[in-house]
Parts: structure tokens; C-alpha cells; sequence
């Protein structure tokens, strides 16, 4: 569905993509995860010719973005980061002419948009102005946008930034439905849990580059598997202690506690009984550990 070779993306001397090769195939949910900056939203920009690759190659349903963005983009539906919404003009206008654009027949299209407004719970607004909308709701639109013109492919970046946890649920609703029914998703997000929830495969992408890629059970068992005990910071001291002696735990800490990660959970339960301490919570690692320690933002020496 998107296939990428060698592809680089320069500003000036600063490459933001770098000789990337990835293959996202028809019918999967793909996450493209990483850091401020790691460069997924000049990728997505690529896939449909709005951000101009430097070199390598790249095409889209098999066209080159560089050449046929226009056919592209009628087969696609984007949810870009910033909302790229018409502000002056209502709800229902913006939609209208999107739906124009993606060739939807002009007796479906009022239709199709009250459906997807009502599921977004957005149909109260359908003639308000886009500037008066709030942030969550102009998100949400964008969504609708996305799905208007029922395309076969779905990039969503960073779709669920700035929604409340009910509005979340109800998107990856609608995503986990789009799938179902054989649509491509290329996904970015910053929540680890929507990435584990939503993705059948996901790379992790730092300065441009794949640091690692697989599923998210698999990313979990090859780059942090086992159980993570938090602490509070105080027992610092007495934790380093007590893993001193274990070569496979992990010693992180950040504002929120002290992390040990190990591979299995009675190790934990032997570091925290053996040396009186009390976990504020144990839990099985999850992809935002594999995260931390991928870019770069794990305190642990384990490289
Ligand atoms: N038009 C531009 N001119 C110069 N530098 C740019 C331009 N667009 C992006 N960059 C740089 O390219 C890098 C990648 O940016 P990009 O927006 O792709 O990151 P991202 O992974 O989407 O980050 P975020 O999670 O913050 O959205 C950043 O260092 C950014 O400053
Ligand atoms: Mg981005």
C-alpha cells in the first residue's frame, strides 16, 4: 500500500527522514511511533506530495506522490496534525465541499456527513463556524473529514491529541471498525496504550530513523520484557542496592518514582520483601517502557 526505499527528507543540511525503508501493506493497522521531531509527520506528508522527498523512492497504491499526489489524495483520508479546516466557513460547508473533492455523489453526500457528525457527536453543530468550535471538536471534524469520501486508505497523525477519554474510546471504535471491514490505517500517536490497543505492527522512528520494529507484543518481549515495580524516590538508595546484584533488572527514575524493570515477577517480589520496601505499583512493561528505553529518554545503562 506504501512502500518506501532509501527515502530522505532534507531541510537544508538537516535530514529529517533518513534513508527510511518501511512497507505498510493493505488491510493492517501500522503505527509510526516516536519522539518530537522523529520525523513521522514529514513521512505522512510525503505519502500524499504535500512535503517534496529529497531522494529515494516512495509510492502510494503504487503512484509517486511526486507526480500523482491529485489521484492520490482522492483515495486517501488524512487527519493532518494541524486541522487544516476552513475557519469562516460552517460545519456542514466544510465538509460539503470536502466531500465534492472526494467525488462523493452529491445525493449520498449530505447523508454521509449527518452520519458521521451524529457518531462524532457532533450533528448539534453542523451549522456553526469552525472558530467557534472547540479544540476537541475541530479534532473530531477533522476525523469526519477523514472518513467522508470511505477511502481505502487512512493516515490519522496524532488523531486523538487534545480529546477527552470518552471521545478516545469512541475513535478507536471507529478505527478498530474501518479495519475490520479491510481498510488500511497508518496511525501516529504519542499514547503507547493507543499504539498497543490499535496496531497490528509499529516502528519506532528516532532522527529520521526505524530503532525498531514489530509488533507490540513483539517490541515488548525483544526490548523490555518481564514486570516493572515503581517506588517512591526515596527508596532510590535501597533499590540500587538490592538490584546490585541482578545483572537482568533495570534502575530508572523520573519525576513520578523509581522504575525497576525484570524479567520475571518474582524477582520483584524478592528485591521489595527481602529489603522491606513497598511498590506503588507493579505491572507487566508495556510498550511505553520499550519506548523510553529506544529513545533515548531511559535513564538505564543498559544499552
Ligand atoms: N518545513 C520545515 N522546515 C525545516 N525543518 C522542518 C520542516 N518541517 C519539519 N522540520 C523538522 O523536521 C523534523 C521532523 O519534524 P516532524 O514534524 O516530521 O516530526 P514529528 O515526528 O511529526 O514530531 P511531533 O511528534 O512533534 O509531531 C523536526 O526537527 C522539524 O523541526
Ligand atoms: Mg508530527
Amino acid at each position: 500500500m506504501i512502500r518506501a526505499q532509501s527515502l530522505v527528507k532534507s531541510f537544508g543540511s538537516f535530514q529529517a527522514v533518513a534513508q527510511l525503508n518501511l512497507e505498510i501493506r493493505p488491510g493492517e493497522c501500522f503505527g509510526l511511533l516516536g519522539p518530537n521531531g522523529a520525523g513521522k509527520s514529514t513521512f505522512i506528508g510525503m505519502t500524499y506530495g504535500a512535503v517534496e522527498r529529497t531522494s529515494g523512492e516512495l509510492t502510494v497504491f503504487g503512484l509517486d506522490p511526486h507526480v500523482q499526489s491529485s489521484a492520490i489524495k482522492k483515495r486517501l483520508g488524512v487527519v493532518t496534525q494541524d486541522n487544516a479546516l476552513d475557519e469562516s466557513l460552517t460545519v456542514m460547508e466544510n465538509m460539503m465541499i470536502y466531500g465534492a473533492f472526494m467525488g462523493v455523489p452529491k445525493t449520498l453526500r449530505r447523508q454521509r456527513i449527518e452520519e458521521l457528525l451524529e457518531y462524532m457527536n457532533l450533528a448539534h453543530k453542523r451549522n456553526a463556524t469552525i472558530q467557534t468550535l472547540s479544540g476537541g471538536m475541530k479534532r473530531r471534524l477533522v476525523f469526519v473529514r477523514a472518513l467522508l469520501g470511505q477511502p481505502e486508505l487512512v493516515i490519522l497523525d496524532e488523531p486523538t491529541t487534545g480529546l477527552d477519554p470518552a471521545v478516545r474510546h469512541l475513535l478507536w471504535g471507529k478505527v478498530k471498525e474501518l479495519r475490520q471491514a479491510g481498510t488500511t490505517i497508518v496511525l501516529t500517536t504519542h499514547y503507547m496504550h493507543e499504539a498497543e490497543v490499535l496496531c497490528d505492527r509499529l516502528v519506532i522512528l528516532n532522527q529520521g530513523q526505524i530503532v525498531a520494529q514489530g509488533s507490540p507484543t513483539e517490541l515488548i518481549q525483544n526490548h523490555a520484557p518481564g514486570f516493572v515495580g515503581i517506588f517512591n524516590s526515596t527508596d532510590k538508595p535501597r533499590l540500587d542496592l538490592a538490584v546490585k546484584s541482578i545483572t537482568t533488572a533495570r534502575i530508572t527514575e523520573d519525576s513520578s518514582g523509581v522504575y525497576v524493570r525484570v524479567p520475571a515477577l518474582e524477582e520483584l517480589t524478592r528485591i521489595y520483601s527481602e529489603h522491606s520496601l513497598k511498590p506503588l505499583q507493579i505491572r507487566p512493561s508495556n510498550l511505553e517502557d520499550v519506548f523510553l528505553r529506544l529513545t533515548g529518554k531511559d535513564l538505564a545503562a543498559d544499552a
